[in-house]
């Protein structure tokens, strides 16, 4: 007997982008396009002054979700591309040397290999472990035998959901003297994190994820130490110090030319008002819930392979499968035709670690959000069986 199909759209691509948004969110957006609408920092009538102090207001609440004591350190990018672009052509220059990991997100991978063609750098690729965790003997071991300028690591790999040791890592680059940058496009907003505790001198985030604002927003933390040597990326006006030939001084103002996009960044701020008020770890154990949930259900049917650790320790709920004989872009249209499942398929931008775990055609992915239900998971096991099943 077939299961029952849902007539609504059941969305699990979560790590592409978070879906739904909440109202707050929504409404705040339209209510800042419609009510404000000015310039931050680029005048001095009431609602310019209101747009900059709602720029600030969303500064101050994502310093405190990762603990930054400084808002001015948050530096305002369209996207976690760009902050990490800005992070990675900011500090690097000839002859430096970066320890990264097989576990990185082509924003990563792809500009630090655009500056080792160019003969600039040298990279040196910390390896993973069997199933998908990263080795960190042997990427401190690569910092120790290298002399490196800049670790690089996920915080949370797009493929598996898998949380890198972030906190570890930082004490250890730390006592070496040495910078270290966390790409946080998905561990922002799903798993604690702490800048100052956890020694991170550089965390990219991206908005529309886990912290539940609208694409084309995103940003760059900046710690003291690294803020001595990072360049910008791009150049231009800042709304003040406008006598100046170069850029100013001073943070954020020295890394955001141009006009910002501000109801981005006020929607923004209401998804992180919205994740402070929830909790960041409260959500982090729901979605636990539901990847035990889904792996206990996918790993008992016949032909489905699972990639990722088995173990629910320090992992959140995005889950890349494969089915015997199926391409994972017919899995994913099979769940979309059939059962208004909305997932992601392919190598989600990752292709080091698809072939790390033994799938370098890639992988059918579902991945969670903070919305989603133990029922949403049920659906989806149920989907993936009758699927799997057809193929025997
Ligand atoms: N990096 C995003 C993903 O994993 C887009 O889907």
């Amino acid at each position: 007997m077939s299961i029952e199909r849902r007539s609504e759209m059941l969305y699990l691509d979560n790590g592409a982008t978070s879906y739904p948004k909440p109202e707050a969110v929504i409404e705040s957006y339209a209510k800042y396009l419609r009510e404000v609408g000015a310039s931050p920092s680029r005048g001095g009538y009431e609602t310019a002054i209101i747009a900059g102090r709602k720029v600030f207001e969303t500064r101050m609440n994502i310093s405190k979700l990762f603990g930054s004591s400084n808002p001015e350190r948050i530096i305002f990018t369209k996207n976690a591309t760009e902050a990490l672009n800005l992070a990675i052509f900011g500090i690097l220059s000839d002859g430096d040397s970066v320890v990264t990991t097989r576990m990185e997100h082509n924003a990563v991978i792809r500009p630090l290999m655009q500056l080792e063609r160019e003969g600039k750098i040298k990279i040196h690729w910390a390896k993973l472990t069997d199933r998908g965790r990263l080795d960190i003997e042997h990427l401190f071991e690569l910092i120790s035998s290298n002399k490196v300028k800049l670790v690089i690591t996920t915080g949370m790999a797009n493929v598996t959901g898998v949380v890198v040791p972030f906190w570890e890592i930082g004490k250890f680059c730390r006592e070496r003297d040495i910078l270290y940058l966390v790409d946080g496009a998905q561990l922002a907003g799903s798993y604690p994190v702490n800048v100052e505790e956890d020694f991170i001198d550089l965390l990219a985030f991206t908005g529309h994820k886990s912290l539940y604002g609208v694409p084309g927003t995103g940003g760059l933390y900046i710690g003291d130490r690294a803020e001595k040597h990072i360049k910008p990326l791009i150049w231009g006006g800042t709304g003040g110090y406008s006598e100046l030939p170069d850029m100013p001084d001073l943070i954020p103002d020295k890394y955001e030319a141009g006009t910002p996009n501000t109801p981005g960044i006020v929607a923004l701020g209401e998804g992180v008002r919205w994740l402070l008020e929830k909790g960041v770890e409260s959500i982090h154990l729901h979605k636990k819930e539901l990847l035990r949930i889904v792996l206990d259900g996918l790993k008992k049917i016949d032909g489905v392979n699972l990639f990722g650790p088995d173990d629910d320790v320090d992992r959140s709920s995005t889950i890349p499968f494969t089915i015997d004989d199926i391409k994972p872009q017919k899995i994913a249209q099979l769940l979309w035709n059939r059962y208004k499942i909305a997932i992601r398929a392919g190598l989600h931008c990752a292709p080091h670690i698809h072939q790390d775990l033994g799938a370098p055609d890639g992988t059918a992915r579902l991945s969670f959000g903070a919305f989603n239900t133990k029922e949403d998971a049920e659906y989806a096991i149920a989907a993936v069986e009758e699927i799997a099943k057809e193929q025997k």
